[in-house]
């Protein structure tokens, strides 16, 4: 089937990313193919991985704060592990849609093995250029995907219009200091790093920036929260597996091919100049709405 995108694209450059045997293979060890970081309480072990993960999408789930039965987007779906625990836990009924077919395929056989295909639906699709009627959801929520987005405001525009009058987005998401208030080795990380992980968005999300788009898109914003010491515990971990590997490709001038195992140590080594970050807002209603 042909994959309808947007204009404004970089479908490519993320579908050649989540290809890379070392992106498949890191995710599918260490994760089950799971991509987002977990969520730790103080008292938890850093290595309980499963565990975080399940409570960081609990924390999805919460901050949707819809009854079940309540119709949801998941743009960038992955391999569908989010939308299953918002099915099976708050029995929400969740579309999810990814730029990789064998990432809908997979979150398809995912879905039937826990007996969840009765809420759970997923398609090959670009978020950028959804296909949806109007008001078709209740909530549509991203789980770090749009830093990869081209073109942040089309995506949120189509957010906003796949959503109804009151309707919920929530965003987890990161964002960062500004090149000028970071030292060089920092800025410089970021603009490669970025760049190899086709994700210009993350380039651009500067504090505050995806807070001011979604306002300008037409929502109201309800807050956003700073997480990231809750998920440090996870990222810390990869940073230890990735060291001696990340050493070796580097000497091996292999950087950009192992781009992963280098986000491990380096967003852990400059944590203190990019944040996790939870964005809630509705959609407003208007008169008549
Ligand atoms: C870091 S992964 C997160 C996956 C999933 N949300 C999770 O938490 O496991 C980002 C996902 O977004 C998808 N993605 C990126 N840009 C997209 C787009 N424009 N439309 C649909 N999916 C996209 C990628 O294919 C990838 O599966």
């Amino acid at each position: 089937m042909v994959l309808k995108v947007s204009n404004a694209s970089n479908v490519r450059e993320v579908i050649r990313y989540y290809r890379q045997p070392g992106s498949r293979l890191g995710y599918r060890l260490f994760l089950n193919g799971t991509k987002h970081f977990g969520f730790y309480r103080s008292t938890d072990s850093p290595w309980a991985w499963s565990k975080a993960l399940r409570r960081m999408e609990d924390r999805m789930g919460e901050t949707l704060a819809q009854p079940a039965g309540a119709r949801v987007l998941d743009a960038g779906c992955g391999v569908g592990d989010v939308a299953g625990r918002l099915a099976g836990r708050f029995g929400l009924r969740v579309h999810g849609v990814d730029l990789l077919d064998a990432h809908v395929a997979q979150a398809r056989r995912r879905a039937r093995r826990r007996n969840l295909d009765h809420l759970l639906t997923f398609s090959h699709s670009d978020y950028a250029a959804l296909d949806f009627p109007d008001e078709s959801f209740d909530a549509v929520y991203t789980m770090e995907t749009l830093v990869h987005a081209a073109d942040a405001e089309a995506v949120l525009k189509q957010f906003h219009r796949v959503l109804r009058p009151g309707g919920r987005l929530v965003m987890f998401e990161y964002a960062r200091e500004a090149a000028t208030r970071m030292p060089t080795p920092a800025a410089d990380m970021f603009r490669q790093l970025n760049d190899w992980a086709a994700m210009p968005s993350f380039q651009r999300f500067t504090y505050g920036t995806l807070e001011r788009l979604t306002a300008e898109a037409g929502f109201s914003v309800r807050g956003v929260e700073d997480i990231s010491r809750g998920m440090w515990p996870m990222l810390r971990c990869f940073a230890v597996i990735g060291t001696l590997p990340g050493a070796g490709f580097r000497a091996a001038r292999l950087r950009r091919h192992s781009v992963n195992t280098l986000s491990a140590v380096e967003f852990w080594r400059h944590r203190a100049f990019w944040r996790y970050e939870i964005h809630t807002a509705d959609k407003v209603r208007t008169a008549g709405s």
